[in-house]
């Protein structure tokens, strides 16, 4: 049964970003501070976590509502061991666009595993190819070439596009952006610039450290024109471009100075499944608790249907520096 659910602004549910842990092995500096991800840091236990038939059957009552694309999240998704065997559950639907968004640290390893169960793509997210900037970043010392060659594997066993995701904040990485598009230029990766967020409340976001999408636009276009590209489909988040030459695509992702919140089709589900009806949402809806205590599929699409139904999120075309310091869900928890 396929049923249209429709929010209040007329938007329709499409994707699904399911986040499979809210650890990582990363501490980027604006996503997971140390200070507060340290060694005290309360993760969820295990028997928090949906396990990989939990998420399957959710993912099938959300296809009810016209769920056709999702994304695997974390924190880093590939750190929750046998992600390959939830891939391999989703697979089954062939029609369903299967992808996965990773700091690439363990992709070199996992890459051939996840093609073989049958994911279609991955997205990287690299802030920099300057190592020393890169390890900074990171905070955890980790090098850029292993991501890189990650991002090569993924290439090699047909995970492509692959996509990357640069975060750009000023002051930080925001002179490297031509670099970036320099160094995949050709490769047939897409290199997707974003405006740094204020997701969460430990990022310590100020409005100075977004880089307006429109400036990186002419930077790069200075070095090597561009000129822009129709979206694949209606809400696409990346604004695409491509290089005049004919020598690939890139994306700018600009949530904060053009908000594209009118046609947000996007649900996300916690780890330990919680539905959010927006990134920047500050609670969300337990679907665990029906899970697990005999709920039928019919009362868990009841929850879901009625939470979209009713929801009002535009948070990006409403953003102040005042909603800035909500204290909203953090992004290792969600996924981004
Ligand atoms: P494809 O282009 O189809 O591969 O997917 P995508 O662009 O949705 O995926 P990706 O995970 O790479 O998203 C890129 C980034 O855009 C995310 O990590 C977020 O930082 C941001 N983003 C994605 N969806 C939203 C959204 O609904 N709202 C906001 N504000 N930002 C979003
Ligand atoms: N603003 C924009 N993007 C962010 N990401 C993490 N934190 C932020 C933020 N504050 C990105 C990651 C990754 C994706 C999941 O979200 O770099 O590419
Ligand atoms: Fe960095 Fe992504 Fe890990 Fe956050 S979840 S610390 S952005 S690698
Ligand atoms: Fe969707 Fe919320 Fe992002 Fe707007 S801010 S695009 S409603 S997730």
């Amino acid at each position: 049964m396929q049923s249209e659910t429709a929010d209040t602004r007329g938007r329709h549910l499409r994707d699904l970003r399911i986040s499979v842990t809210d650890r990582c092995n990363f501490r980027c500096t604006y996503c997971m501070p140390k200070e507060v991800y340290g060694r005290d840091f309360q993760f969820l236990e295990r028997s928090q976590l949906l396990s990989f038939d939990e998420i399957n059957r959710l993912v099938n009552i959300f296809k009810d509502h016209g769920v056709e694309k999702i994304r695997i999240t974390g924190g880093e998704p590939l750190v929750r061991r046998q992600l390959e065997r939830l891939i391999e559950m989703l697979a089954q639907d062939p029609s369903l666009d299967l992808t996965l968004t990773t700091n690439a640290s363990l992709l070199k390893q996992k890459a051939q595993l996840l093609k073989d169960a049958g994911l279609k793509r991955v997205t990287v997210s690299l802030d920099s190819l300057d190592d020393t900037v890169f390890r900074a970043m990171n905070d955890v010392d980790f090098p850029v070439a292993k991501v890189l060659a990650g991002i090569e594997e993924a290439d090699r066993v047909g995970l492509n596009p692959v996509k990357v995701n640069m975060v750009v904040k000023r002051g930080v990485n925001d002179s490297a952006a031509v670099e970036m598009a320099r160094y995949f230029k050709g490769t047939g990766h897409i290199v997707r610039f974003i405006e740094f967020m204020d997701v969460g409340h430990t990022n310590g976001w100020q409005m100075e450290h977004v880089v307006p999408s429109r400036e990186l636009v002419e930077q790069i276009n200075q070095s090597f024109p561009i000129e822009p590209v129709e979206p694949n489909y209606t809400g696409e988040v990346a604004e695409r471009w491509r290089y005049v030459d004919g020598s690939g695509e890139i994306g700018f992702i600009s949530s904060v100075t053009q908000a594209f919140c009118r046609d947000c089709t996007r649900a996300r589900l916690s780890a330990e499944g919680s539905v959010y009806t927006c990134l920047f949402a500050t609670r969300g809806t337990d679907l665990r608790m029906l899970l697990r205590t005999g709920g039928t599929d019919e009362q868990i699409s009841d929850v879901i249907g009625n939470l979209w139904r009713a929801r009002t999120d535009n948070y990006s075309e409403v953003r102040t520096a005042e909603t800035a310091k909500q204290r909203k869900v953090e992004m290792s928890y969600i996924g981004g």
